[in-house]
């Protein structure tokens, strides 16, 4: 059972989070550094956080003020682990404070672009030159230093921009080093890593698979396991890891649902296939959900009937499987960071997750192997497992899929006209490599006539809106300025090409206050 990679659960990063937008960035980029971490509520509790036996701890930037009655403090006893800390704006006015320090509001608060001037060399600069640019963002700021700690660098508006202890376990930064306005703040972070926590760095995609696959064969043993596949990414590379484990064991449900994109089902199965070889079950329900949204206008109760209906289908398969003690499924890090187990009752959980009511109706213990992953993380996992680019790159797509693009009632020949000027956006846009960056691009049928007029025809026909939007992660999204030859090809080819249509609009909205899909 031994692997020749060692575990990277070994060299465990922790952050506790102070709630700064920032968290997830630097976990993210310390995993880009080869070191595996793990983010923790800031006030985890000191047994639990001994338990885990870290290599280093990470206190993130977070909106408070340290000198506010009730400003979140972590267990000071932290400092005395053993292991290096490393505190980023909010985390290094929190451990000036705690040692004795003196914080306060900055006379003018310090926000984007500075420069950093070293004051001492140490090994945690290396590699950062006098002068190199950092970026700011707070109104409190470190006074005087406690005693036991020497200033590395100051920045034009703070004489502390970078401390730390005498002994050198302790590090504090003003800036943010996590953010790709710092320059130097990778190589800043690798030294805090691999320099003062003197770790090796044992986290890759690699080893991620490797340990991945030897716990699930050690969970799964010679039970089958069972995953609903959707065409989405994070299926696709949860399947494709679970069969590298178990074979033919992980038995895959496919459902069209009536509501997919254009040729959506037949490239999909291609590649579960025929590139991934995986047991597939093809279920074509489309005509049962098609019949189940008769009538239904109101976008709520589309998502239910289609979840409902989607539940249903895919119990029968599973039982057509005998017995099947085990389901898969996709969930992220984010999904685990945000779950309400995790973050305490204030939170909600995300209502349309696709598959979210079947674990606790099937009695199946859930298999996630993902949960330790961000999103990019399972693309180059997938990329690793052989996945083809086209559902690696994909962008996101609604379980409920068009049903939620078609306003109001959904019907067959409605889908149909959705169908073919959406494929024409996904062509244009999608597939098209200068627009790699966009986040989504779809149709929206707006069925509403309006007049237009073709070679001497008067024509009464249906409008399709063209949604593209760029986002970090859905909870905010702005729309593309995409270029007018683009959108004028997009409109002209719509209107040409799909009787059904005489009218293209282009949504300029942004999230908020608007969201991306329509309904
Ligand atoms: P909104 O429209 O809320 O969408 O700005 C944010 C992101 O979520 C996707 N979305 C859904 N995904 N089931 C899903 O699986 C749904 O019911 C659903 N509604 C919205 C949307 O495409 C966007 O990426």
């Amino acid at each position: 059972m031994a692997s020749h990679h060692r575990d990277y659960h070994e060299e465990l990063i922790l952050i506790l989070d102070f709630g700064s937008q920032y968290t997830q960035l630097i976990a993210r980029k310390v995993r880009e550094l080869g070191v595996y971490c793990e983010i923790y509520p800031y006030n985890l509790d000191l047994d639990t956080i001994r338990s885990m036996k870290p290599r280093g701890i990470i206190l993130s930037g977070g909106p408070a003020s340290i000198n506010e009655k009730n400003a979140p403090i972590c267990d000071r006893a932290i400092f005395e682990l053993g292991v290096p800390v490393l505190g980023v704006c909010y985390g290094l006015q929190l451990l000036a404070k705690s040692f004795g320090g003196k914080v306060e509001k900055a006379p003018k608060r310090e926000f984007g672009k500075a420069h950093l001037y070293i004051e001492k060399a140490d090994r945690f600069l290396d590699g950062v030159k006098d002068g190199d640019i950092v970026w700011m963002s707070h109104s409190d700021k470190v006074l005087n230093l406690p005693a036991g700690f020497v200033a590395l660098a100051r920045s034009d508006n703070s004489s502390y921009a970078a401390v730390r202890n005498t002994q050198g376990t302790v590090y504090g930064v003003q800036f943010h080093p996590e953010v790709h306005h710092t320059p130097k703040g990778k190589r800043i972070l690798k030294n805090f890593l691999y320099k003062i926590c003197r770790l090796k760095g044992l986290f890759s995609p690699q080893s991620f698979v490797e340990l991945a696959t030897e716990k699930i064969r050690r969970e799964a043993g010679d039970e089958k396991v069972i995953c609903a596949l959707s065409g989405g990414v994070d299926s696709s590379v949860v399947a494709a890891l679970i069969h590298r484990a178990i074979g033919d064991n992980l038995r895959c449900v496919f459902v069209n649902n009536g509501v997919l994109r254009k040729n959506e089902a037949e490239e999909v199965i291609a590649a579960y296939r025929d590139i991934l070889h995986l047991n597939l079950k093809y279920v074509d329900a489309g005509e049962a959900f098609l019949k189940a949204l008769k009538g239904v206008k109101d976008p709520e109760r589309k998502r239910k009937i289609i979840g409902r209906l989607f539940i249903r289908i895919f119990e029968e398969e599973a039982r057509a499987n005998g017995s099947v003690r085990y389901l898969a499924q996709g969930t992220l890090y984010p999904d685990v960071i945000e779950s309400v187990s995790f973050k305490g009752p204030s939170a909600t959980i995300k209502s349309h997750h696709n598959v979210g009511g079947l674990p606790k109706r099937m009695k199946m213990t859930l298999i996630e192997p993902l949960r330790e992953l961000f999103k990019d993380e399972v693309r180059v996992v997938g990329r690793e497992l052989g996945v083809p680019e086209y559902l690696v790159g994909r962008q996101p797509f609604p379980g409920p899929g068009l049903a939620v693009r078609i306003i109001g009632e959904v019907t067959e020949e409605r889908v149909r006209i959705l169908q073919e000027a959406d494929s024409i956006v996904r062509q244009e846009i999608e597939h098209n490599p200068a627009f790699k960056h966009i986040w989504q691009s779809f149709g929206i049928l707006i069925p509403v006539k309006t007049v237009g007029v073709m070679g001497d025809e008067r024509t009464y026909a249906n409008v399709i809106a063209v949604r593209v939007v760029e986002s970090e992660d859905a909870m905010t999204a702005d729309w593309a300025r995409l270029p007018y030859p683009t959108l004028d090809t997009v409109a002209r080819r719509i209107i040409n090409e799909v009787a059904g249509v005489n009218r293209v609009v282009y949504d300029i909205s942004s999230k908020p206050p608007s969201t991306i899909e329509w309904e």
